[in-house]
């Protein structure tokens, strides 16, 4: 499935008022992608500064994919026209029937917000987090419905990157599970199914087992940062579009897997903590881009750089997936 196919018919469409709440990164992107689309979406957040930003950040998104073929043109002021945005939390839930959650990563903050969407949205509603690797069950915790709050794990920048894990907490209905799955589908999303709530999910639980890995190597002195990432970029990160890990350990034969296995595992970093290497660069403000030094130097320009070499790539492998 596809990030940028086309608007739902009319009639469907009406039928689902959607609301984001948290107008930041991710959700002024889940916003597009939904009005993109067809939907009626209202974006919400505490910040009146972040929520007056989002149609221009939209129309910008769309701006730079239309300029790549990606959106059509004619589509982007409809799109902007059904969305709108809403400071008070109560009045923007009313009418909602499917929410996406995309408030910072706090646990208790989440639960507060659940806990008042759930008085606020009508009762059928389906209410999504798109926490990145919190528990969904103790997302919903305070919630009384439960049964209608699932994970809706999307990635960054959404409108471009299909996958969404959808993540049924304990709680969670099986037909919240399927309505959410078959939403996601429509919009062009590519949904996969998590069997259970674990902390990280999939995707969060594979890409941090590999960074915890990443800064050891460095912090034991083993390879520099910028070698580290070139190993990934120019190594087995290139088939990783084609063969998954479970894939290269299938072509390779699970006896060599077990053979390899056998002798590295001891030897590969375990700890159960952030690595003393990571929490001295945060206690220095070394931030990476943010600051100009991390785990390497940024320039601004260096940065920037990064982040268009990003986004071409993704407009790249989007326009080789379209379906016409
Ligand atoms: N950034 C990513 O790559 C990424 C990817 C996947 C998932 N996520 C998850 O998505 C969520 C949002 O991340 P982000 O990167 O967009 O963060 P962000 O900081 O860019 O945006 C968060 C927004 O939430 C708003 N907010 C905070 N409390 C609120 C409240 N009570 N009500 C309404 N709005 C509130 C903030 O004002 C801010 O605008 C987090 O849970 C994050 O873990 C992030």
């Amino acid at each position: 499935m596809l990030p940028v196919r086309g608007g739902r018919p009319k009639e469907e469409a009406a039928s689902k008022q959607v609301l984001v709440v948290g107008a930041g990164l991710m959700g002024h992107g889940i916003a597009q992608l939904f009005a993109y689309a067809g939907y009626p979406v209202t974006l919400t957040d505490v910040s009146a500064e972040a929520l007056a930003a989002a149609p221009e950040r939209i129309r910008g998104n769309l701006l730079r994919m239309a300029e790549q073929g990606l959106a059509d043109p004619e589509r982007i002021e409809p799109a902007l026209r059904l969305l709108r945005t809403v400071g008070d939390l109560e009045v923007a839930a009313r009418d909602a029937n499917f929410v996406v959650e995309a408030v910072s990563e706090n646990l208790e903050l989440k639960q507060e917000l659940f806990r008042r969407l759930d008085s606020f949205c009508p009762p059928e509603a389906i209410l999504a987090t798109n926490t990145s690797v919190i528990s969904i069950t103790e997302i919903a915790a305070k919630a009384v419905r439960q049964g209608r709050i699932v994970g809706t794990h999307f990635w960054n920048p959404p409108t471009l990157v299909p996958l969404v894990e959808v993540i049924p907490g304990e709680q969670t209905s099986p037909e919240t599970v399927e309505s959410t799955f078959n939403l996601l589908t429509e919009v062009g999303k590519h949904p996969v199914r998590v069997k259970r709530d674990v902390p990280g999910f999939v995707g969060n639980r594979l890409q941090h087992a590999l960074w915890r890995e990443a800064i050891s190597i460095v912090e034991r002195g083993i390879a520099d940062a910028d070698v580290v990432d070139e190993v990934v970029k120019f190594g087995f990160g290139i088939r990783l579009p084609v063969l998954g890990p479970l894939e290269t350990a299938e072509l390779v034969g699970l006896d060599l897997t077990l053979a390899i296995h056998d002798y590295i595992l001891k030897h590969l970093e375990n700890s159960p903590a952030p690595s003393p290497l990571l929490v001295d660069k945060v206690a220095k403000g070394e931030l990476g881009f943010k600051t100009g030094r991390g785990l390497r130097e940024w320039s601004p320009e260096g940065a920037q750089r990064v982040r268009t070499d990003l986004e071409a790539h993704l407009f790249q492998w989007v326009k080789g997936h379209r379906v016409s």
